[in-house]
């Protein structure tokens, strides 16, 4: 049975955005900065890491495969690497909770080790999809089950080696090339992955910062097994997906001025600042810089009046995380929007497509949902309250809850969001942080 969360938000609506804040570390590089650290020689220090309960549990199971780990304290976290070759058993499954990236990338780094491992996870993480991820595993040479409908658990079986493959991805996805890529470290030969549409390129980057040799050349990655990776040191920069939220506050709510500090600025992750621009928005990018291997920037966000755009499908591997938020953007805009070639959304940590629609619906947004996307038509967001028929429900969706959370902005009347514990996931404090610039947020414990 579904888990049911008992954290509810309550927002009062209206209210502008003021200040500077720095929003929590970006959860992919937090990620792949424990992995690859633990399968390093060396010791790697971390600063900037997110201690949000998806990353902690790509940590938690590195501690059970034998890897000494001092953190995260306020973001500081120092790795013992083993090196490729020196994680243990761990002593029964993996519990990934709410992470398909832990579960993704963790498949392919664990399918060529010499010892079995079990991958579990929480309702929604055990419904998605992971044949994307196993079958191209196993035409490498590795053992791994799946439940029949290619669900977690996965049950991963010791192999005595994997061979390099050439892998044309069918769909966009890093979390696939990532998985290859970490299994392809295990490989005889060379690994060779090609993306379909540009996606975001942190375990390439991270993996060169490493000292690993990565080929790069268009869409097609490359690296050849068997190499070392030296610890070092990395600073990981605050989540532009965390950010996204207050990047379509700011826009929204009248009178906002605020500066998102030291903001991961990617090319492969920019998507929602090329989006929010096409539809009008003030963004400006201050102090642009290298941090740690990655672009980094001070965002200045005001307000602005948004138009529905039909929304570049380039656009969408560049932004695929941030469409809860661009959906508010988007209720807020004048004229329609259209999203297309989105299809990925429906297989996120809940059916984005459905569950944003259906509440837009309940704030009184005509919102048509579509079988790769959605058409908005912005217009005078209502309120949602249970005592009036209805709170909306985020479906554990720690996106979805913030999106809304957000919408009270400019929400005629409160607006209250139900089932909002997983935002823990990937920004732990995010009511008292944003209640801190501006957005009367506060949390309701059942
Ligand atoms: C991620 C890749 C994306 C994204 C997820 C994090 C990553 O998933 O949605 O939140 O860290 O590689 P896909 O690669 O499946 O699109």
């Amino acid at each position: 049975m579904a888990q049911v969360s008992d954290l509810r938000f309550l927002v009062t609506p209206g209210g502008s955005l003021q200040g500077r804040l720095r929003v929590p570390g970006d959860k992919s590089i937090s990620h792949r900065s424990i992995m690859l650290s633990a399968i390093a020689e060396g010791e790697t220090h971390i600063t900037g890491f997110l201690e949000g309960a998806d990353a902690l549990a790509t940590l938690a199971a590195f501690r059970r495969m034998g890897v000494e780990i001092d953190g995260p304290r306020e973001g500081e976290v120092r790795v013992r690497g083993v090196g490729l070759r020196g994680l243990t058993a761990p002593d029964g499954p993996l519990d990934l909770g709410n992470s398909g990236t832990s579960m993704r990338l963790l498949s392919g780094l664990l399918a060529g080790q010499s010892f079995a491992t079990t991958l579990i996870g929480d309702a929604s993480l055990t419904k998605r999809p992971m044949r994307r991820v196993t079958e191209p595993l196993a035409a490498m040479g590795a053992r791994i089950q799946t439940t029949e409908t290619g669900t977690a658990p996965l049950g991963i079986e010791p192999v005595s080696s994997l061979s390099g493959m050439q892998y044309a991805m069918p769909v966009a996805s890093a979390q696939v090339k990532s998985c290859l890529l970490l299994a392809g470290l295990y490989a005889d030969g060379e690994t060779c992955v090609t993306e379909p549409a540009p996606t975001r390129d942190h375990t390439e980057r991270m993996l060169t910062a490493f000292g690993y040799s990565v080929r790069t050349q268009g869409s097609r990655v490359c690296l050849t097994g068997g190499g070392r990776l030296q610890g070092c040191r990395l600073r990981v920069p605050a989540d532009i997906s965390s950010a996204a939220f207050f990047l379509v506050g700011a826009s929204i709510a009248p009178d906002s001025d605020l500066t998102l500090e030291s903001v991961g600025i990617n090319p492969t992750r920019v998507g929602v600042i090329n989006i929010l621009r096409l539809m009008g928005a003030d963004i400006e990018l201050i102090d642009r810089r290298i941090e740690g291997g990655e672009p980094v920037a001070d965002i200045r966000v005001r307000s602005a009046s948004l138009k529905g755009i039909r929304i570049p499908e380039d656009q969408v591997p560049l932004a695929i995380d941030e469409f809860p938020a661009l959906f508010i953007a988007a209720a807020c805009a004048e004229g329609e929007t259209l999203l297309t070639g989105a299809e990925e959304l429906r297989v996120k940590e809940s059916d984005r497509i459905q569950v944003m629609a259906d509440g837009l619906a309940r704030l009184g947004i005509e919102a048509e949902p579509r079988a790769d996307g959605m058409r908005i038509v912005g217009g005078t967001l209502g309120s949602a309250l249970a005592a009036e028929g209805g709170a909306i429900d985020a479906h554990g969706d720690h996106r979805i809850a913030m999106a809304f959370a957000i919408a009270g902005l400019r929400a005629s009347g409160p607006v209250e969001i139900q089932d909002c514990l997983n935002v823990e996931t990937s920004f732990p404090g995010f009511a008292s942080l944003a209640s801190g610039i501006g957005l009367g947020v506060r949390e309701v414990r059942a």
